[in-house]
């Protein structure tokens, strides 16, 4: 047996010369190094970017030079899903590097969720990353922020966490022991699923009387004061490792950019990263487009929606006017209106990446729309009936690109990437109440508004214990 972390050494604080830190304002643009633990401009207040001095760096010529790792499977960092694009994001030396096999996903053409979604045989795809060692998309992330932290010594690493987070950092606290966990939860919905596996690989597990917006903002100001290591995706290394679901879903296209990547919305990490990606790929020269970006908000936790689409919030360069937002913030605040929806992994009113999303969305000419529970729960069983299932929040993309391609947004010859953010058994609640709960008993077993009908329920049936109405009822219903 090899060592899980092979090519870790103890080395002294690090710092890239390649890459530093920048102020997405252009208005600021300040820059720090990457040996600084930050979250935030400490000039003015804005997210940061891990900027590259490309011409400085040794970048593939085209994307398909990346296919030379894949005969490199016994070196981890080629292994990794992640890590097999270090070019690409190239913040830290291999020594420090953080794997745990991340990044092993699928991209799976998926002709009955086409047909669902009204779109042409052959163009619809669902980039599963349940995959992913601690069973969603949070690993990409994760090990990118993680082998930050292991680059500047951090010895404790903390998130707040509608549960994937959490699950992700415990999983490599536990599995590298570089660090110790510290995860904040709402007292609110939390699925079973994320929080087993939180509170098996031994994370110190703090939960807040509050919902997720009020974890987030705990857990920034307690990481603050002690000195512990965020990673949330306010953490901009965590973007660098997201950023690579782009570049593998582009590696299983052979290299052909898609017509539309759909995402769920919550706290905007994902689609900031993915517009960050091809970004960044487009200015390199290794594709000659960018695909259109649609984000996809529960209606219960609409923030983005509501500020895109109604408000005409945009990033404008970065010289857009936020207003609009604080507007909208304090409007909440004053109905007391909290975020409500059966996706509790995107539950989330307050998304802490706002601003990078506008930006992403400037970048993919993109849209933004809501999709009810009850869409949410359809599309997701209409996912899970193709044999790969996912979790509640990932069923969102499938519902956003049905609504889409109803609205004539999305053509049906378009070539359409759904991202299915989790795994199926992350939240068994939802999955069995759907198949299983009378329709009148819907909301108070989902603990949910305005779910009424489970169109593709496959229920199961009762039988007496008795040999031949068991056989009578199978005859019958198979
Ligand atoms: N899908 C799943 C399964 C998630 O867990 C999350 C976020 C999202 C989508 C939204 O992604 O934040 O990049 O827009 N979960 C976070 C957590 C908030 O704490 O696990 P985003």
């Amino acid at each position: 047996m090899g060592r899980a972390f092979p090519h870790l050494q103890p080395l002294g604080p690090t710092v890239s010369e390649t890459a530093f830190q920048r102020c997405i304002s252009p208005a600021c643009g300040a820059t720090y190094g990457t040996d600084e633990i930050l979250v935030a401009c400490p000039q003015c207040g804005n997210l940061l970017d891990v900027s590259y001095e490309w011409d400085r760096i040794n970048v593939p010529t085209k994307l398909a030079d990346f296919e030379s790792k894949w005969t490199r499977r016994f070196d981890p960092l080629s292994l990794s899903g992640v890590w097999r694009f270090h070019e690409l994001l190239p913040f830290a030396p291999p020594e420090r590097i953080v794997t745990a096999g991340e990044g092993q996903t699928l991209l799976q053409q998926a002709d009955a969720v086409a047909e669902f979604v009204d779109l042409d045989a052959g163009n619809l795809y669902l980039q599963y990353e349940g995959m992913n060692p601690s069973g969603s998309f949070k690993d990409n992330g994760m090990c990118a922020a993680f082998t930050h932290a292991n680059c500047v010594g951090a010895k404790r690493a903390a998130c707040a966490s509608t549960g994937n987070t959490s699950a992700s950092l415990a999983m490599y606290c536990a599995v590298s022991r570089l660090m110790k966990a510290v995860i904040f939860i709402g007292s609110g919905k939390i699925a079973y699923g994320k929080l087993s596996q939180a509170l098996e690989f031994g994370a110190l597990t703090v939960q807040i009387a509050g919902d997720f917006d009020d974890a987030m903002a705990r857990v920034r100001e307690v990481s603050s004061q002690l000195g512990i290591y965020l990673v949330n995706s306010v953490n901009p290394f965590r973007l660098e490792g997201q950023k690579t679901i782009m570049f593998r879903v582009l590696e299983a296209l052979r290299w052909q950019v898609p017509d539309w990547i759909v995402v769920p919305g919550g706290n905007l990490g994902n689609s900031s990263a993915f517009g960050k990606a091809f970004a960044e790929l487009h200015a390199l020269g290794l594709i000659d487009r960018v695909p259109r970006l649609a984000v996809i908000n529960a209606a219960g936790a609409n923030t983005l929606y509501e500020l895109f689409e109604h408000r005409q919030l945009r990033w404008q360069g970065g010289r857009g006017d936020l207003e609009p937002a604080c507007q909208y913030y304090q409007e909440l605040d004053a109905a007391k209106r909290k975020a409500s929806t059966i996706a509790s992994a995107i539950e989330i009113n307050r998304p802490v990446n706002l601003t990078k999303c506008l930006r992403a969305l400037e970048v993919c000419d993109g849209v933004v729309r809501e999709v009810t529970d009850q869409e949410i729960l359809d599309a997701k069983a209409k996912v899970g009936a193709g044999g790969i299932g996912c979790e509640p929040a990932s069923a969102a993309s499938v519902a956003g690109a049905k609504v889409l391609r109803s609205q004539g947004i999305i053509a049906r010859s378009d070539r359409v990437v759904c991202i299915l953010t989790g795994h199926q058994l992350k939240d068994p609640t939802a999955t069995v109440a759907y198949h299983t709960t009378d329709q009148e008993k819907f909301n108070e077993v989902l603990g949910c508004r305005g779910v009424r009908r489970a169109t593709y329920a496959n229920r199961a049936i009762a039988v007496p214990n008795d040999l031949d109405e068991i056989i009578r009822a199978i005859q019958l219903y198979s």
